[in-house]
């Protein structure tokens, strides 16, 4: 989910309603504001439709004067269904105060059915109205403490995690308080802002601040910063690193993903100029200022964890280091100790899941790293060290840039280190950092290649239910992420596999015309794994060297595995830095094509949200 609220000097609506648009990746279930009108009352307008309803309900209350003081939230459904009495703003029984949450009351059932018991009616099945009514009971009971007071007693209450915004009716005064989700805090000469990530209100502030764990903010004039009940001076403000342009589709822009896609070859290009310089020296780890480790242990969800093998991997490859890839919602199963390294990766750095997985690893144990593409999120500020992946801002729902900058920056990363811990050699080191600077001229000719090819390509599989993608060895990685993609854009079945485990059960599910994506790779066995797909009347779909179905590589066809991506090193060792990265291309490019072809929302796909707040 994501919120934000404002005081401004012009009507609330003119900043709430874009700031929502932009905050839509965490969540477009529903979506709802609540703003203060001159003569001290509120008007809520909610939806489960997209925006635009709101900004027709709004133009149907003529008779409302808005002021500049809103609250807003679009809403990714955890407890609740998608219905409008479950969309945020919610109010208390008496319209008190409208309240905007993001996170999940762990406690709320309790809560909910003390309050019953003391009266109170609840209007939504969500977890979030607990608050209205905790804060209602405050400031109408006996220790009226004014709304502040009732914030701080209504926290105390909860157990979970929360960023909430209050508004009160009569006064239209505007509270943000937050524990463990993210909260940012911005003043320019159109008013203050709060939201949970800075993209909703980049238009208009150049700097913010980072709200920490039980911090209150009054958006008053002045703007009061609380901690532990006392006003503080607010934390150190921080400028923006992006252009806001960043968040919006210029005219030739199909969409956001087709942009990401795009933005690919010149995001590797910046990262390289940014990093290259320090991989051979071993600065780019030795400045992180973390300690000796014998283990790695990469985690995270999703693209990112498909992101954290490769990487782990990479660690393997240069350094002969111990290491795996933690599927972060299931970390609680995993022993590490003192002397591994434990890299979180996560584009949004809000994930819950990744949140949780340090809180069970992090005591006592390895130190932590991030790489996000973050710097100022939960995950960063959590993390003895960061390491900014930086994509630049990704809208599109459908992790892509943000994908080959993590492996990029991650690999740099892993190469750095051995090179600081004498592993591997400086001018093995400078090998692989110049085989890496042709990343780019390799994305670029991926994505040519995947525009020319992929067309008919998709013409031949839209009415296919299901999909299977191959690799072997480090193209099993980009397998699952290419059948990650298609599911997400498409909602086509896709399943991933080594190749060789084939012929051990998923063979069963090819016929004639299941569409087989395989990445090609220097591997003789995968041809005969290719060929059992054929006899069975499987549609081969492969990616790789010249003759095949979407030649992204020049040369040779075993090139695409050895050429460049595989230095022999000390010892006859391989090392192997990102794989077969440009596959990645054709099988994005793939699965937004089928999915505009079947009508699908490919920068915002159902039931899917970018940033994931819960477990
Ligand atoms: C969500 C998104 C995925 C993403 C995953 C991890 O599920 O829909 O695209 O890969 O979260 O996100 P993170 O921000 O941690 O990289």
């Amino acid at each position: 989910c994501g919120i934000v609220g404002c005081t401004t000097t012009e009507r609330a609506d003119r900043y709430l309603l874009p700031a929502l648009q932009a905050l839509e990746y965490r969540g477009y279930d529903s979506v709802g504001v609540a703003i203060a009108t001159t003569d001290g009352t509120v008007t809520t307008v909610r939806s489960i439709n997209r925006i635009g309803d709101l900004t027709a309900q709004l133009e149907a209350r003529t008779g409302a004067r808005l002021s500049g003081t809103g609250i807003g939230h679009t809403r990714w459904a955890t407890h609740g269904d998608v219905t409008e009495a479950n969309a945020h703003p919610h109010q208390d029984c008496d319209g008190l105060v409208s309240v905007v949450h993001n996170g999940i009351i762990e406690n709320a059932d309790v809560l909910r059915a003390e309050l019953i018991a003391e009266g109170h009616r609840f209007s939504s099945g969500v977890d979030s109205e607990v608050i209205c009514h905790l804060i209602e009971q405050s400031l109408v009971g006996a220790s009226d403490s004014g709304l502040q007071g009732a914030i701080e007693s209504c926290v105390r209450r909860l157990e979970g995690s929360w960023a909430i915004l209050v508004m009160e009716t009569s006064t239209g005064r505007l509270f943000a308080t937050t524990h463990r989700a993210p909260l940012l805090v911005a003043s320019s000469d159109n008013g203050h802002f709060v939201a949970s990530d800075v993209t909703a209100i980049a238009p208009w502030i150049t700097a913010f601040r980072v709200m920490s764990d039980g911090d209150l903010v009054e958006l008053g004039s002045p703007l009061r910063w609380i901690a532990g009940g006392v006003e503080v001076a607010p934390p150190e403000a921080l400028g923006l690193s992006w252009s806001s342009s960043f968040l919006s589709l210029a005219a030739d822009d199909p969409d956001f993903m087709g942009r990401e896609i795009a933005e690919q070859p010149e995001t590797v290009e910046r990262i390289l100029s940014e990093l290259a310089p320090r991989v051979s020296t071993g600065d780019l780890w030795r400045e992180l200022g973390l300690p000796h480790f014998r283990r790695v242990a990469v985690l995270g969800c999703g693209t990112s964890l498909n992101a954290g093998r490769i990487i782990a991997h990479a660690f393997g490859a240069f350094g002969a280091i111990v290491n795996t890839a933690v599927t972060a919602s299931e970390a609680g199963a995993v022993v590490l100790d003192a002397e591994t390294l434990v890299i979180a990766a996560s584009q949004s750095g809000e994930t819950a899941d990744v949140l949780r997985a340090l809180d069970e690893l992090q005591t006592g144990r390895g130190r932590v790293l991030a790489l996000t593409n973050s710097m100022h999120s939960t995950l960063a500020r959590r993390a003895d060290g960061v390491l900014n992946c930086s994509a630049g801002p990704e809208i599109g729902v459908a992790a892509t840039k943000t994908f080959v900058a993590q492996v990029v920056t991650g690999v740099c990363l892993a190469l750095s280190a051995m090179v600081a811990r004498g592993t591997i050699l400086r001018a093995q080191a400078d090998a692989i950092v110049d085989d890496l600077r042709r990343t780019p001229d390799r994305l670029e000719n991926a994505i040519a290649v995947s525009r020319q090819w992929v067309p008919d390509i998709v013409e031949s599989v839209r009415d296919a239910q299901g999909f299977l993608f191959l690799g072997r060895g480090a193209g099993v990685v980009y397998a699952a992420e290419g059948a990650l993609k298609l599911k997400e854009l498409t909602y086509r079945w896709a399943e991933h596999y080594p190749a060789g485990e084939l012929k051990h059960g998923p063979l069963a599910l090819v016929e004639e015309g299941t569409p087989v994506v395989v990445i090609e790779s220097a591997d003789g066995r995968l041809s005969a794994n290719v060929a059992e797909v054929r006899s069975r009347g499987g549609r081969v779909i492969s990616i790789g060297g010249p003759g095949s179905s979407i030649p992204v590589v020049d040369g040779h066809p075993e090139a695409f595995a050895r050429s460049g991506r595989v230095s022999q090193g000390r010892g006859g060792n391989t090392f192997a830095a990102c794989g077969p990265l440009e596959s990645v291309v054709p099988m994005q490019i793939l699965a937004r094509e089928l999915a505009i072809a079947l009508g699908r929302d490919v920068d915002k796909p159902r039931n899917l949200a970018k940033s994931v707040t819960v477990e």
